[in-house]
């Protein structure tokens, strides 16, 4: 007895003071495993008379609970040990700043394209995309600007080696030579989306433009965003209320003012361009209530022509649509002064101009000035 009494201790104590898993393991196939010490003395039951066997018997059972007990709740205080251990390596400070190595900037124009998606997405916008490198159907002709018409040479197209772009017989619109040029303004994109899918639409799309132009305000390429709504209750209150709310959350000015002044484009009838309120006192703009203004982009209902040359019944559907210039809305916003450098790749604006990756556009940085 005295020698099972110790035997329980030795393996108790082993049990308490094995320092990982695989050691209490050890010493849980040391006691109780098939040939484990305690399992090898109940073996040895066997041999003992009726009597002894019984106290034996139920002394070593008494042994083996509590050693597996002893062992159970080692195992379960390293297994927390260890997990308290793999969560203290991996803690992370959350309250720490950005660490300051994050060098770059994104430019100017991804800012202010995020931005606009923003709030265009709120509205219930998607995004499309379109080529740059387009054909002459779908920059001029579906757009309601047949051959020979004036907008064409306002344009200065960019044709591509070998196309004249023009058509092959002037005197006969309709019928061109598949000439290929760069999109000259993201419009090409109202007509591939109405040729892609039905009613309702309701898509903008940002991206590169190109003229064959360039002065202190021009540059041969530059970026437009395009706006289409499409389906068959929308009108020009419509259009009114969704670019005064674009706007007003763009600029981060709840009461800025934005009227609409007729206007004429191909594309839209009526058209119209809009501008916002600012004031020019001693040669500063500023955007806000003011006795000046200035024009942001044009507008208009898609011309009844533009819908049938893409499919879509006129007498049942209308909307509205909106194109602007990207470059000067953030300049506007960001206080940019010339349009130039938007494109010099120079570091030093870069870094002045720029705005840090980690940082998300919301619809309140860059208002308050
Ligand atoms: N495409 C025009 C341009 O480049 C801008 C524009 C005006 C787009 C009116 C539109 C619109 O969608 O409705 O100058």
């Amino acid at each position: 007895m005295e020698n099972l009494e110790e035997l329980k201790v030795k393996w108790i104590e082993a049990s308490a003071t094995a320092s990982t898993i695989a050691a209490l393991e050890e010493v849980r196939v040391g006691a109780l495993g098939k040939k484990g010490e305690i399992s090898a003395l109940m073996k040895g039951l066997g041999g003992l008379a009726p009597d002894e066997r019984r106290e034996a018997g139920a002394r070593l059972n008494e042994i083996k609970d509590s050693v597996a007990a002893a062992i159970e709740t080692r195992k379960a205080a390293l297994s927390e040990a260890a997990i308290e251990a793999q969560l203290a390596a991996e803690r992370i400070d959350v309250t720490l700043p950005v660490r300051p190595e994050a060098e770059g900037r994104l430019h100017p124009i991804s800012q202010t394209m995020d931005e606009i998606v923003l709030i265009f997405g709120e509205m219930g916008f998607q995004v499309a995309e379109g080529p740059d490198i387009e054909d002459d159907f779908h920059n001029f002709t579906a757009l309601n600007i047949p051959p020979n018409h004036p907008a064409r040479q306002m344009h200065d197209t960019f044709y591509l080696a070998g196309a004249t772009g023009r058509p092959a017989n002037p005197s006969s619109p309709g019928e061109e030579d598949g000439a290929r040029l760069l999109r000259t303004h993201t419009s090409p994109v109202q007509i591939r989306t109405m040729q892609a899918s039905k009613p309702p639409l309701r898509i903008i799309a940002p991206g590169r433009t190109y003229r064959c132009d360039s002065d202190m305000t021009h540059t041969p390429m530059f970026h437009q965003v395009e706006g289409l709504v499409v389906d068959e209750t929308t009108h020009m209150g419509h259009l009114k209320g969704c670019l005064i709310e674009f706007c007003r959350a763009f600029f981060g000015i709840a009461d800025l003012p934005v009227r609409f002044r007729p206007s004429f484009f191909p594309f839209t009838e009526p058209s119209a361009e809009v501008d916002i309120g600012c004031s020019r006192k001693g040669g500063e703009l500023k955007i806000g209530a003011g006795d000046d203004w200035l024009e942001i982009l044009g507008c208009g209902m898609v011309h009844p022509k533009v819908l049938e040359m893409c499919g879509i019944d006129s007498a049942r559907y209308q909307g509205f649509a909106f194109g602007m210039g990207i470059e000067r809305i953030a300049m506007l916003k960001y206080g940019i002064p010339d349009l130039r450098t938007f494109f010099e790749a120079d570091l030093r604006w870069l870094r002045h101009y720029g705005f840090l990756p980690l940082d998300m556009p919301n619809l309140v940085r860059g208002a308050m000035r």
